[in-house]
């Protein structure tokens, strides 16, 4: 049975006093909906201080993004150590805006991927499709190569969550229906069983792309949709908790 698992990814979003409330609003809700897994990645400069403001509650703590090197010359880059003792137990890899925006390659991905496990730290692998990919008929041929290759240099599934976000849904209101995303989530779940086996079934596979209030049940309530990655709805503490009650409908 696998647990519900809501993250929200607040992107560069937030000042140091609303990220602090907004994180004091997930721990509420995080106690009123125990059966539910509660996620947060805050922008990196105020990791340490939501980590300090979760403190004793189940909340975890993820990064938007750091660089694989354990150290070196690479300005503006935070490396996956420090996000760690800045109080992340995990990070997103391989998000849209981070493969599109910043260039992020494939191979680029599963080096990330790797260097986090080898650290301890959990990672959400975000997956998805352009709408070009989709009006061509390819979304799970695209779905399926970046599972394959982020996943490429590990041995396991532990600690590793996927994220299928379509990117025509990321940000636009525009979201997949419910059977649009359990039919990429079960051929997720296919795939990643023709290498880890079993542990496929216990993998939780998040939806993502213009998660709402409004949305969420329908969409959680199919058999591989396990949780959301939440965006614009995460900084709206409200619409947050809703989304997470939904998890556990
Ligand atoms: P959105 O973002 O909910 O604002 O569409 C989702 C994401 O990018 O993770």
């Amino acid at each position: 049975m696998r647990t519900n698992f809501v993250c929200g990814n607040w992107k560069m979003n937030t000042t140091r006093a609303s990220a602090i409330a907004l994180a004091e609003a997930c721990v509420v809700a995080s106690r009123q909906t125990p059966s539910v897994r509660v996620g947060i990645a805050p922008p990196a400069i105020w990791l340490s201080d939501v980590a300090a403001t979760i403190a004793g509650s189940s909340v975890a703590l993820f990064a938007q993004n750091g660089h694989p090197a354990a150290s070196g010359a690479f300005t503006g880059e935070s490396s996956y150590a420090m996000l760690k003792e800045a109080g992340a137990i995990g990070l997103l890899v391989g998000h849209s805006e981070r493969r599109q925006l910043f260039g992020e390659t494939d191979a680029v991905v599963a080096t990330k991927v790797a260097a986090a496990r080898a650290l301890g730290l959990e990672v959400i692998l975000c997956v998805g499709e352009t709408l070009e990919e989709r009006d061509g008929g390819t979304t799970l041929q695209v779905v399926n190569r970046q599972v394959d290759a982020g996943l490429a240099e590990i041995a396991t599934l532990d600690g590793i969550t996927i994220a299928y976000e379509p990117v025509w849904a990321i940000g636009t209101g525009r979201n997949a229906t419910a059977a649009q995303a359990q039919e990429v989530h079960a051929a997720i779940r296919s795939r990643l069983a023709i290498r880890f086996g079993a542990q496929a079934a216990a993998v939780v596979i998040q939806y993502g792309g213009s998660v709402k209030p409004e949305t969420a049940a329908s969409l959680l309530a199919e058999s591989d949709v396990d949780g959301a990655l939440v965006g614009g709805a995460s900084l709206d503490s409200a619409a947050f908790g809703s989304i997470i009650a939904a998890g556990a409908l």
